[in-house]
């Protein structure tokens, strides 16, 4: 019989070889940004068909939501009680309460189970929107997101890009009822797109801007084109 000691030694390295072999590699995590009436929810199911066609594993959830919890973020935040008026730090704070969560509980783990992860909205549209509203700085949205997101960014953020006016001619086609950030007027909207461009500028690495005034399908090659050149 060999001594414990020389078994342990091939075992240790049998078990790493074993680990290699199960251990999923960790997921993509693919985050949709933009203004409203872009065209994210038919980018993502087109996108979501796509990948799962492809053989991928994909889990779809959006922000605020993606958990019973963030999803009662959601209302408070969307359809808030009347005379409530959240702050844009309030808000921001809400917001990244639901984020936390949902990172928690449903995109970390699922990363790490091998699965993509495609989100609908994520810190960009705080970034975007909060800081817009004004009233909050740059650096103490920086610091939360430190806190919450840290090193968990996504691995590519698809960003669709519309005039103000065309979003607003789409979202009125689809004649459903407005939440408290669609309410809000033109030079808003106008200024939201503004800062989902600079953000582009100022994370090029991990951004990448997709016209959305094409067709559905250009606009799913195009985000096939870009997921194929940044994340295989
Ligand atoms: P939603 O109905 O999902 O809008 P859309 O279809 O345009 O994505 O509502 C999300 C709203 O919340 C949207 O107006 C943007 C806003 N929002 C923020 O202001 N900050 C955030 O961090 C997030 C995630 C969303």
């Amino acid at each position: 019989m060999p001594s414990p000691r020389k078994v342990s030694w091939h075992a240790h390295w049998w078990v790493l070889d074993l680990a290699a072999d199960t251990v999923a590699a960790r997921g993509r995590f693919i985050t949709l940004e933009g203004g409203e009436g872009v065209g994210k929810s038919t980018l993502i199911k087109s996108l979501t068909q796509y990948l799962r066609d492809a053989g991928t594993d994909v889990v779809v959830t959006r922000e605020p939501g993606g958990t019973p919890g963030a999803e009662a973020v959601r209302s408070l935040l969307l359809n808030p009680p009347e005379d409530c008026n959240w702050s844009p730090l309030s808000q921001t704070l809400l917001f990244y309460a639901a984020r936390a969560q949902h990172l928690e509980q449903v995109i970390l783990p699922a990363l790490e189970q091998g699965r993509w992860v495609i989100c609908d909205r994520f810190s960009d549209s705080t970034r975007a929107y909060q800081i817009v509203a004004g009233g909050l700085d740059i650096g103490t949205l920086d610091e939360i997101d430190r806190m919450v997101v840290s090193h968990h960014q996504p691995d590519l953020t698809l960003i669709l890009d519309l005039p103000v006016e065309d979003a607003a001619k789409r979202r009125s086609d689809r004649g459903e009822p407005d939440d408290v950030f669609e309410r809000k007027g033109v030079a808003f909207h106008r200024s939201v797109r503004e800062a989902f461009l600079e953000i582009a500028r100022n994370h090029a690495d991990r951004c990448a801007i997709i016209d959305a005034s094409g067709s559905p399908d250009e606009i799913l090659d195009e985000s096939v084109r870009l997921i194929r050149e940044r994340l295989t």
